[in-house]
């Protein structure tokens, strides 16, 4: 979704602004704008469809120019097609705002102002917002009461930064999408963003204000950032913590693309998340959690991370006999579910700003039931919604194909089991996170063999992963990993399903990517063969040693599941990770940013 970075201070506020956009690139976007105001109070406003390059190029050497305050955005179109015009920032009497989110009343509240004379330059609903400040302010209404009064006033989930030319001052406020302000302590720059890692170095103090805040980075006062409420009073509903990421994240070091570190970065981040939650700080989290005594768990997440929720399911149901539902939050919302007083909610999410995740769990809240969350970002809304937090402890996560994010999810929702009392000693499970690292380590020493393989199949037309029971979960994202960045048309399915109507797609065209374990090993085989019959390609990821899997397979690839019971499908989602990267160097696709997709989806 879009990105915003607003800035006002000491000085070089187009650069800074600019290097913030910069570094929320990997969430996705299709053009970029800034605004700013030169000391005599003249608004400017510079915006090109296309890439953040395409603006810097278009503003030469005017980036130089020491604004007092700037406001910049890149946009995720929804409303209007991509284009200069549809760009943010949008400006109007001296006022200019950018925007996060879908204003959903958006076309009634533009027939009314267009009834009323108003010209609208573009065709977003964004500029929806501006008109409304715009002419509020128009019959003397001071911004900040122009801002609430029409805030109010639209429906769905929102994020504004407007700056005032007259003031050089920027207000910000939201609901039901990410807004974070920052304060430089030492040369009191002021800053606000939807991503906390566009404010890296540039703000020591992070503030994350609840919806319905408005915020006020006011220049020329000691105490540079304030925070109201709607009625104009002082408000204290945010939550403020010390910047704590760094950015030599940003760096992909000796690796090509972000996901390709970020796959390699694994092994490591499960072992610190086995440190953190067996030894360190994350063993209080635990314990707390360990008091609920849940019913039954509502899961709800999107994407990969529902996949992930499907594993965490099947830990729970394995280990603590408690009953989970797992749901796509986008259906959850909308189909009146039943929630039981003993449910709890579990949410997982890499982000903790999915629109549709964020919705369930305001739903379950709205039931009265106790939620829990399995997150990434510490400080998102779903983090500050949620009566209890597992922090995954992936780092930022880059690429826009979730790839680290998963296997943290999947193995903070094991901790979760542990912890609600699955008779497991710590010690063995503990050795068991390290043995996953090991293996892991000696599975990626192995990518050639993968690219190998993505060489010879990636030019098929479609393709078809299977898996049984655990690995059921690890067929659906593997699939999704390849549509994500190979653009090319896969499905996970349960491996005995396909004969119940899909089979009838097999020719030699297309490809089975059979995801075998021990586990009902003979079964998966038996489902591989009809595919085989039918002339499919066959990829089998499954154990090194067995000879059925090696003798149906036209391209195979050994695992060595032994001693990781449960965590095999953590594991055997590593292969499909590299092979869905390696199909899509060979498909030449742009991997870190694929086309249309967004890091975060902050819109329904
Ligand atoms: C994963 O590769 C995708 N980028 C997408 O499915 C993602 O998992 C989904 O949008 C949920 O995002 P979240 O984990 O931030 O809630």
């Amino acid at each position: 979704m879009c990105g915003i970075v607003g800035h006002l201070g000491s000085s070089h506020s187009i650069d800074l602004v600019l290097e913030g956009l910069k570094r929320l690139e990997y969430r996705g976007y299709d053009s970029a704008g800034i605004s700013f105001n030169k000391q005599s109070g003249a608004l400017e406003i510079y915006k090109k469809q296309g890439k953040l390059s395409n603006l810097v190029d278009f503003l030469g050497d005017i980036k130089e120019f020491n604004a007092l305050s700037c406001i910049g955005h890149t946009r995720w179109a929804t409303h209007g097609e991509v284009s200069d015009a549809n760009s943010h920032p949008h400006t109007d009497g001296g006022i200019s705002i950018v925007h996060n989110g879908i204003i959903e009343n958006a076309e009634d509240l533009r027939t009314e102002l267009v009834a009323h004379g108003y010209k609208f330059q573009s065709q977003t609903d964004s500029e929806v917002f501006l008109a409304l400040l715009s002419t509020t302010v128009a019959k003397g209404t001071p911004l900040q009461e122009a801002i609430t009064s029409n805030f109010s006033k639209l429906d769905g989930n929102s994020a504004f930064v407007i700056l005032d030319s007259k003031t050089s001052d920027i207000w910000a406020i939201k609901k039901g999408a990410p807004l974070v302000c920052g304060l430089h302590e030492v040369n009191s720059d002021a800053l606000v963003s939807s991503d906390p890692y566009a404010l890296v170095g540039f703000a020591d103090k992070l503030y994350f204000p609840q919806d319905n805040v408005l915020c006020h980075l006011s220049a020329g006062n000691k105490n540079l950032i304030n925070f109201y409420e709607m009625d104009g009073t002082k408000s204290d509903r945010y939550m403020s913590k010390k910047q704590e990421m760094s950015l030599e994240v940003s760096d992909k070091g000796s690796f090509d693309h972000f996901m390709l570190k970020e796959i390699y970065e694994q092994p490591g981040l499960i072992r610190a998340l086995t440190k953190y939650y067996f030894d360190g700080e994350g063993q209080e989290t635990l314990n707390n959690i360990s008091k609920l005594k849940p019913g039954r768990f509502l899961i709800n997440a999107c994407g990969t991370a529902n996949y992930a929720g499907l594993v965490v399911k099947d830990y729970i149901e394995k280990f603590n006999k408690i009953p989970c539902q797992v749901d796509l939050a986008s259906e959850f919302r909308y189909r009146n579910p039943l929630i039981l007083k003993d449910d709890i909610g579990l949410f997982v999410s890499q982000s903790g700003e999915t629109a549709d995740t964020l919705a369930a769990q305001n739903l379950c809240k709205q039931g009265g039931i106790k939620t829990l969350s399995i997150v990434n970002v510490e400080g998102s809304t779903l983090y500050r919604d949620c009566d209890y937090n597992l922090l995954i402890r992936a780092g930022i996560e880059i690429g826009v194909a979730s790839t680290k994010a998963f296997t943290q999810q999947a193995l903070t929702g094991r901790l979760l089991s542990h912890a609600l009392g699955d008779g497991v000693d710590k010690k063995s499970l503990k050795d068991k996170f390290n043995l996953l690292a090991t293996r892991i380590d000696e599975l990626l020493s192995r990518a050639e063999e993968l690219k190998s393989i993505a060489e010879s199949i990636h030019h098929f037309k479609g393709f078809f992963y299977t898996g049984r029971g655990a690995l059921y979960p690890v067929a659906l994202e593997g699939a999704l990993k390849l549509k994500e960045i190979a653009y090319v048309h896969a499905e996970g399915y349960a491996s005995g399903e396909l004969k119940h109507g899909p089979i009838a797609l097999i020719d030699e065209e297309m490809v089975n990517v059979a995801l075998v374990a021990p586990e009902l090993l003979d079964k998966t085989i038996s489902n591989v063969e009809e595919i085989k019959a039918r002339k499919g390609n066959i990829v089998v990821i499954g154990p090194q040693n067995d000879a059925n899997s090696k003798r149906v397979a036209d391209y195979f690839f050994g695992l060595n599941y032994e001693g990781l019971g449960e965590l095999s499908a953590v594991y055997c989602n590593v292969a499909n990770q590299i092979l869905a990267y390696y199909m899509a160097r060979f498909k030449g696709t742009d991997i870190d940013k694929p086309r249309n997709l967004a890091k975060s989806v902050t819109v329904e």
